[in-house]
């Protein structure tokens, strides 16, 4: 990896010919825009206006302004080398009312990105859904409501009737087990929403729409390439005694096994954590068929691994996580350790599914503070982050694992959630005030590995 400088094509010479190589955002993070050309509100532009849930009180009215300045991030997604562009469709953008009328000026805007990608020579690879529920179905119980399912397919029938001609590269829904369980169980996250009930009915519902959006899609795009995207962490356990075992068994069916599994057919993990047997109560006849899906391929998003100690005071799970600060390991700005390794655990727990037919890491990335010095934003601690964990998937990858892509998370610094901007997490420097882009070290490594 060191030699990236001297060496075009390292990346073939290390991951041959047909591993992919891309780029990850989300709508949501990027687009400002959020009252024009007929937009409507989402969840997260209602959260964002609450007080004291986003740090420093920011909000994504403007965000990168991703939405004036498509073109000039997909040049410098041009000027980096980088051959494939994942970014989601903002649902209110062309639903403003969530369902009903469509946006004719949302669907332009996505035409214009998409096609200014294929002009430079860059593969668009679609999410539908990252996270901005349109307001107006929270306001009748979003996930909750077993309507979402209906909901969410027209949604996606919409995408890919209008975009399908052209992307070929689709991802149902980002990550289920953190809006559910941030959003609907601890509510730091969009909606806001507290307690195991709206929890255990959001998940059930986001199997089922990630599944009833993946046969729509295969439905009008017979020749996409169809995927979902789970986030992942290494999880182990603080101790050999046997609390801190089952306590990590757990919460690995909770962090990493809870969706997965019932979209391979094996249900949901009940045995683990009996508290989703409430899961069951909400079935209704035909859903077991219906929670399974046989996708072309898994995105896997990993960021750090949890250590997990017996904690008989934290209801359902029986397990805490052991905060990074204090286990004295390096931190990042998110306070989530820096451990390489655990992207490498990751490849290998889900190849061990044994029937998932292709794996993408399709987010990977880190934040730290970055700072501008006459023009040059020197991000040495990302750019360590970022050759070490390609190491760790090229280990995966040497040892027969299956891992088909690569994605850096994220193109330019953007609104980090309930971290606002205070998370950097870009291979570009943005300066919020100008609008200014930068790159940074890590990003012109990336350039050079990628050349
Ligand atoms: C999400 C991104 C987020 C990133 C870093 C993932 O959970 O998909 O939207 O910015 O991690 O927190």
């Amino acid at each position: 990896m060191e030699a990236a400088h001297q060496d075009p094509h390292l990346h073939k010479q290390l991951f041959g010919d047909h591993f992919i190589w891309g780029v990850s955002t989300a709508a949501f993070q990027m687009e400002g825009a959020a009252n024009l050309d007929g937009k409507g509100v989402s969840i997260w532009d209602a959260f964002t206006k609450k007080k004291g849930k986003i740090l420093n009180g920011d909000n994504a009215d403007i965000a990168c302004d991703f939405y004036h300045r498509y073109k000039e991030d997909i040049d410098l997604i041009h000027q980096l080398n980088i051959p494939n562009f994942r970014f989601s469709i903002s649902w209110t953008r062309v639903l403003p009312n969530g369902d009903g009328e469509v946006n004719q000026q949302g669907i332009l805007f996505y035409n214009n990105v998409i096609n200014y990608c294929l002009e430079k020579g860059i593969e668009p690879w679609i999410t539908i859904y990252h996270w901005d529920l349109p307001q107006v179905f929270e306001d009748k119980g979003g996930w909750t409501n077993r309507q979402i399912v209906n909901w969410f397919t027209y949604f996606v029938e919409v995408c890919a009737s209008n975009f399908g001609d052209r992307v070929k590269n689709w991802m149902v829904i980002n990550e289920p087990a953190v809006f559910t369980g941030a959003g609907y169980f601890f509510g730091i996250h969009a909606p806001g929403r507290i307690g195991i009930k709206s929890y255990l009915q959001a998940v059930h519902h986001a199997v089922l729409s990630m599944v009833a959006g993946a046969k729509k899609l295969r439905a009008i795009v017979p020749d996409a390439k169809i995927g979902t995207t789970f986030s992942c962490s290494h999880i182990e356990p603080y101790s050999n005694k046997t609390r801190d075992i089952n306590a990590a068994k757990r919460a690995d069916a909770f962090i990493n096994r809870l969706f997965i599994e019932p979209i391979l057919g094996l249900g949901y993990p009940v045995q683990e954590v009996p508290v989703l047997k409430g899961i069951e109560k909400i079935k209704q006849p035909g859903d077991d068929e219906n929670m399974r899906f046989d996708f072309d391929f898994i995105g896997l998003q990993n960021y750090t691994r949890e250590i997990v100690k017996c904690s008989y005071f934290t209801p359902y799970v029986f397990a805490k996580l052991v905060k990074a600060e204090k286990r004295d390991v390096e931190l990042t700005t998110m306070r989530w350790e820096v451990y390489p390794p655990a992207i490498y655990e990751v490849i290998k727990k889900f190849n061990a599914y044994g029937n998932i037919k292709e794996i993408y890491i399709t987010e990977n990335g880190s934040a730290f503070e970055d700072s501008l010095n006459n023009g040059i934003v020197d991000d040495q601690k990302r750019l360590k982050f970022l050759k070490d964990n390609l190491q760790q998937v090229l280990k995966a990858k040497t040892e027969g694992y299956k891992v088909n892509g690569y994605f850096v998370w994220t193109l330019t610094d953007n609104f980090e959630w309930a971290e606002g901007y205070h998370a950097r997490f870009g291979l570009i420097y943005i300066d919020f005030k100008t609008q200014q882009r930068v790159i940074k070290s890590s990003g012109r490594w990336y350039a050079n590995f990628l050349k």
